[in-house]
């Protein structure tokens, strides 16, 4: 019997079954999440996958509408998501657009936040600002800071290190996400 790295229909499969387990606290739920910043090129950093719909392709995550990184996405939504599963010695690039989503879009998704996790949308000021100490932060939380970072999967790239040689797919939208081997 073939490991599951050994196909690319079993590749993908992995795929979705890691990123649709990463609500229930599994590893794939931290990701880095990277797009091209306004001032300074490429900007990278950790989010937390909140949902993801297979059908569609989309995964999504949850963040401050005031951070830095709303900001860099209007003004270019191409993004790349990358996760590490180490116990699979896996590694998920997913090539994305970003769509953020505000306001009465997702304002029903309040009451399910922890009331500790809260505190990471609001304070003044705003995310990024300079201030002389951290005191100076005000943190009240603001429910109409939270928004959505919907990223639809153009392409998704995998490499797998398990086994006598490593396995690279690549895996497209356009295509109905078939699957293509690549030279690791
Ligand atoms: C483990 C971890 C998880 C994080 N999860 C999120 C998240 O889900 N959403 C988010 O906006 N920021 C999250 N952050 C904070 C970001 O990494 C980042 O510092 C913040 O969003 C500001 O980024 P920006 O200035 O590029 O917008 C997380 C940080 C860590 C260390």
């Amino acid at each position: 019997m073939s490991d599951w790295f050994e196909g690319l229909d079993t590749t993908l499969g992995m795929v979705w079954s890691q990123i649709e387990a990463a609500g229930t606290r599994a590893p794939a739920r931290f990701a880095v999440f990277a797009s091209v910043g306004r001032d300074a090129g490429a900007e990278a950093r950790m989010v937390v996958l909140r949902g993801s719909d297979r059908q569609r392709a989309e995964v999504c995550f949850y963040t401050d509408l005031l951070s830095c990184k709303v900001g860099d996405l209007a003004q270019n939504p191409a993004a790349t998501l990358l996760l590490w599963l180490p116990e699979l010695e896996f590694q998920i690039r997913l090539r994305v657009r970003a769509q953020v989503q505000s306001g009465a879009q997702v304002a029903h998704l309040w009451p399910d936040i922890p009331p500790a996790s809260r505190r990471a949308y609001g304070g003044t000021p705003p995310p990024g600002t300079p201030i002389d100490a951290p005191a100076d932060h005000d943190p009240t939380i603001d429910p109409a800071r939270l928004a959505v970072v919907v990223c639809g999967i153009d392409q998704i790239d995998t490499v797998c290190l398990t086994g006598p040689r490593h396995h690279r797919a690549l895996f497209l939208r356009a295509d109905g996400f078939g699957g293509q081997w690549l030279a690791p």
